[in-house]
C-alpha cells in the first residue's frame, strides 16, 4: 500500500512518490504536460514545403442502413498545419473516424475534397492513391486486437515494407530495426508475439508499424483508451518526441477532451457529421461558443478541493 486517505486528501495533496506520479499522468489533473515540448510547427518542418498540410474541404458522406441514411458527415472542413496535431472530437457516432477514413482513402466522400500536401486524396488511380497512401499512416485504437497475435514483432513492423515494396531484404531488416528503436523498445522484442508484450509495448509496435515507411501524416484514432493512465503517459511522450523529431502532423481521435487538451493544437467539435466549432485548443476549451462543447468541456473529471460549490465551465477548464 502507498498511500490511503479521503480521495479529496490523496488527490489534493498526493504524499506518496506513487500518487504524485499518478496524479501527474492524469490528463485532467495536468493539463499543461506536454505543452513545453509540443511542437509550434515549426520544428523538423522544411520552409520549402506548404503550411496547409491537410485540407478538408466541405465533405459529406452518407451511409445506406436497411432502408434509413445516415449522414456520417455533412459539409465538414477543417485544416491542418504541418507539423501540428489536430483533433477531431464529439459523441460516439458524430463522425470521427469516418472523417479520418476518408483522409486515409479508405472510403470515397460523396462530395467535397481532401487535399494532402496540396494534392487530392481522392479520385485518383490505383497508383495514385498508393503515392497518396506512402504518406499516410494510422494507428489504431486497441493494440490488443490490431496486432496479428500469430505474427512476431519483426513481420507486423515489416508488412508495410512489404506492401510498399520498399527496400530488399537487408534495408527492410535495418528499417524495422531502426523503426523499433525509434520508439524505444529493445531489439529482442522483434522475435517475440504480441501476446508476449505488455499493452504499452504492443502500441509500440503499432506506432513503430506506422513509423516504419516514415509517413508524415500520422491518423491516430483513439491511441491510448486501452491503456492505463501511466501507459497512456508514456505513450503520448512518444507521440510528442516523434513529432518534434520527424515533423510529423497528427490527426488524432479522441473522446478523452482532457487528453485533447493537453496534447493538441487545434480542435473540431463535430456533432452528428456537422461542424459545430473549431479553432485553437486554448481558445475552444477557455470560451467555447456552443452549448455542445460546453457540454463535452463539462464531462472532463476534476477534483473539487474546496467545498462544493458550482463552478461555471469556462473558469473551471483554464485550472
Ligand atoms: N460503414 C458504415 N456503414 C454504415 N454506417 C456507418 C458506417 N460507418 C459509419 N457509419 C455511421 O456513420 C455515423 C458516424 O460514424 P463514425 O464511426 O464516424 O463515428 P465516431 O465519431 O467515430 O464514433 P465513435 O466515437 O463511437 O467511434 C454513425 O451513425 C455510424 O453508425
Ligand atoms: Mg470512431
Amino acid at each position: 500500500m502507498q498511500e490511503s486517505g479521503t480521495s479529496r486528501q490523496v488527490f489534493s495533496a498526493p504524499r506518496s512518490e506513487y500518487s504524485r506520479s499518478l496524479h501527474a499522468d492524469v490528463p485532467a489533473l495536468n493539463p499543461d504536460r506536454y505543452r513545453s515540448q509540443r511542437s509550434t510547427g515549426d520544428l523538423g518542418v522544411s520552409a520549402r514545403e506548404p503550411r496547409t498540410h491537410i485540407e478538408v474541404r466541405n465533405v459529406s458522406k452518407r451511409f445506406r442502413v436497411g432502408s434509413t441514411d445516415v449522414a456520417a458527415l455533412d459539409g465538414v472542413s477543417f485544416s491542418v498545419e504541418r507539423g501540428s496535431t489536430h483533433a477531431l472530437v464529439g459523441e460516439s457516432g458524430s463522425g470521427k473516424t469516418t472523417a479520418a477514413r476518408l483522409l486515409l482513402g479508405l472510403e470515397h466522400p460523396d462530395s467535397g475534397e481532401i487535399l494532402v500536401s496540396g494534392e487530392a486524396v481522392h479520385g485518383r488511380s490505383r497508383a495514385g492513391l498508393r503515392d497518396v497512401r506512402r504518406h499516410l499512416q494510422l494507428v489504431y485504437q486497441n493494440p490488443f486486437t490490431s496486432l496479428d497475435p500469430t505474427w512476431r514483432v519483426h513481420r507486423i513492423v515489416s508488412e508495410p515494407l512489404d506492401r510498399f515494396r520498399i527496400g530488399d531484404r537487408a534495408e527492410r531488416a535495418r528499417l524495422v530495426r531502426e523503426a523499433v528503436d525509434l520508439v524505444g523498445l529493445p531489439d529482442n522484442v522483434l522475435a517475440r508475439r504480441p501476446t508476449h508484450l505488455s499493452g504499452g509495448q504492443r502500441q509500440r509496435v503499432a506506432i513503430a508499424r506506422a513509423l516504419v515507411i516514415r509517413p508524415d501524416v500520422v491518423v491516430l484514432d483513439e491511441p491510448t483508451s486501452a491503456l492505463d493512465v501511466s501507459v497512456q503517459a508514456g505513450i503520448l511522450e512518444l507521440l510528442s518526441r516523434l513529432q518534434r523529431e520527424l515533423g510529423l502532423t497528427y490527426l488524432i481521435v479522441s473522446h478523452d477532451l482532457a487528453l485533447v487538451r493537453q496534447f493538441a493544437d487545434t480542435v473540431t467539435v463535430l456533432q452528428r457529421g456537422r461542424v459545430v466549432e473549431d479553432g485553437r485548443v486554448e481558445q475552444i476549451f477557455t470560451q467555447p461558443k456552443h452549448a455542445y462543447t460546453l457540454a463535452l468541456l463539462d464531462a472532463i473529471p476534476r477534483v473539487d478541493t474546496g467545498p462544493i460549490r458550482h463552478i461555471p465551465v469556462p473558469a473551471l477548464v483554464r485550472t
